[in-house]
C-alpha cells in the first residue's frame, strides 16, 4: 500500500504526516519498515511513552522498528485513562526520562491516543527546554486531530487542558493498522471528528464519507488511509494559517466543540464521550446556522444524514437544562468575558467564528435539538 503524505509547512518547524498500512512494522515482520519516514533526529536514543493497554499490542513491534532504523529506545508505560493526564504523571514521566539517561539530543515518541500524545508532547516541550517529539497516534481521533498541530495539554483539578504548550512534532506517523484493535466506542468517537472535517471542508470530502461509509466502518485500511489523509490535510491547512491560534482561523476547528465541551462537563465527563458530545454539538451548530438563515435546510439534512450513517448520537439529552449549557459555554476558556462564541456554517465547507451568539436564539435552538432533527 502506498504511503500518503501531508507536509505541515511551518518554516523551520515543518514536518510530515505519513499515513499508511505497515508503516511501523519492521521488514523482518513483513512490514514496509520504512525508517526513511523518520526525520534526521538530534541523537540516537529515545523514550517511547505509551500506556498499559497499547504496550502489549504494539510496543515490541515499534521498538524493533526503531532498532532497525538505528535508534535505541527505552519504554515508559503509563496507566491508561484521561484521569492520568495531569501534572503528577508528568512529574513521574520527567523522572523516568532522567533515569533513562535522556539528554538534550534524545527524543520522545508518543505511542497512543490523544491522552498519551498530550502528556508526551507536554513532556517533550518542557524537558531540558524541549527535545525532539515523534507522534505515533493509535486512535482515529489522534490520527486525524490530536497528533497534528503541536498542541499539548494536561488537566488541572479545576478544568481540562488548562496547562499546555504549542510544540510541533518532528514527524507524525499514522499507521492505520493500529485502528484494527481500537474499541468500537473509540472508533465511533473518532468519526465525530471526521464528520466535523467533512463539514469544514465541504462537498468533495462529504461525498467521499457518504460513499465509503461501509468500508470505513468496517475499518478497511485503504479507505481509512484516504480518510485520515484528507483529515490530516485539512488540519494541516488550518495549522499553517494560524499556528498559535491567534487569528481566529484555527478556531474553526472548534466546530461543534463549544456545545460539545459544555455537554461533556455537565455530564462529569462520564455520560458522553468526547466524540459523542461533538456530534451533538455539530447538530446544534447546523441547526443554529439554519435558524440564522446562513445555511439551507437541505444542507443541514445532508449533514445530519452523514452523522447518522456513522452511528453518532444526534439528540441533546432532555435532562440537561439549556440554561446550564449556555452558562458553561460562557465559561469556555476560549470565550471572551461573558460572550457566547460559536463556529457556524454559511454553507457546507464555509465555517466562520460568530463572536457572540444571541442567548435567546441559542436557547431556542438547543431546546429544538432535544428532539430528533433528521427527516425520515
Ligand atoms: N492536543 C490536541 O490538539 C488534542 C486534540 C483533540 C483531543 N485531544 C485530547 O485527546 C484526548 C482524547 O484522545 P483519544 O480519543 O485518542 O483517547 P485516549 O487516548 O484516551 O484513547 C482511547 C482509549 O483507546 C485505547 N487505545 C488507543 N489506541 C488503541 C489501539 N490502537 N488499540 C486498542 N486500544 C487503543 C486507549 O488506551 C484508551 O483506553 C483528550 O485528552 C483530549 O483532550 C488533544
Amino acid at each position: 500500500m502506498s504511503i500518503h503524505k501531508v507536509t505541515v509547512s511551518l518554516d523551520s518547524r515543518s514536518y510530515s504526516v505519513c499515513i499508511g498500512s505497515g508503516l511501523t512494522r519492521s521488514t523482518a515482520n513483513g512490514g514496509e519498515g520504512d525508517s526513511l519516514l523518520l526525520p534526521r533526529l538530534r541523537g540516537r536514543k529515545g523514550v517511547i511513552v505509551t500506556n498499559q493497554t497499547i504496550a502489549p499490542l504494539y510496543l515490541d513491534r515499534v521498538r524493533e522498528w526503531f532498532l532497525e532504523a538505528g535508534y535505541e529506545t527505552h519504554p515508559v508505560v503509563l496507566p491508561d485513562g484521561e484521569e492520568h493526564k495531569n501534572y503528577e504523571t508528568v512529574q513521574w514521566l520527567y523522572r523516568e526520562l532522567f533515569q533513562a539517561g535522556l539528554q538534550r539530543n534524545g527524543f520522545i515518541c508518543a505511542l497512543g491516543g490523544g491522552v498519551i500524545g498530550d502528556l508526551a508532547g507536554f513532556a517533550a516541550a518542557t524537558y531540558m527546554r524541549g527535545i525532539d517529539l515523534l507522534q505515533l497516534p493509535t486512535t482515529i481521533l489522534a490520527q486525524v486531530d490530536a497528533a497534528i498541530g503541536g498542541k499539548n495539554g494536561i488537566n488541572l483539578a479545576f478544568g481540562k487542558n488548562l496547562v499546555g504548550t504549542t510544540y510541533q512534532p518532528r514527524v507524525v506517523i499514522s499507521d492505520v493498522d493500529f485502528i484494527a484493535t481500537l474499541p468500537e466506542k473509540e472508533l465511533f468517537c473518532g468519526f465525530g471528528e471526521v464528520v466535523k472535517y467533512g463539514l469544514l471542508a465541504g462537498d468533495d470530502f462529504i461525498s467521499f464519507l457518504e460513499m465509503n461509509r461501509n468500508e470505513i466502518r468496517e475499518r478497511k485500511v485503504q479507505s481509512l488511509a484516504i480518510m485520515i489523509h484528507s483529515c490530516s490535510r485539512i488540519k494541516a491547512d488550518y495549522v499553517e494559517r494560524d499556528e498559535l491560534d491567534l487569528l481566529g482561523v484555527r478556531a474553526s476547528l472548534n466546530l461543534g466543540h463549544t456545545v460539545g465541551h459544555a455537554l461533556e462537563k455537565l455530564g462529569d465527563f462520564r455520560d458522553l464521550a468526547h466524540g459523542e458530545a461533538v456530534a451533538i454539538g455539530l447538530v446544534c451548530c447546523l441547526t443554529l446556522s439554519v435558524a440564522m438563515e446562513l445555511l439551507s435546510e437541505n444542507a443541514r439534512q445532508r449533514a445530519l444524514k452523514l452523522l447518522h450513517s456513522y452511528n453518532l448520537p444526534m439528540v441533546l439529552p432532555a435532562e440537561i437544562e439549556v440554561e446550564r449549557i449556555i452558562e458553561e459555554m460562557r465559561r469556555d476558556k476560549k470565550a471572551a468575558a461573558g460572550h457566547l462564541p460559536m463556529v457556524l456554517l454559511r454553507g457546507l465547507g464555509d465555517p466562520y467564528l460568530e463572536e457572540n451568539i444571541e442567548a435567546g436564539l441559542l436557547a431556542e435552538v438547543l431546546e429544538q435539538c432535544k428532539k430528533p432533527q433528521l427527516d425520515n
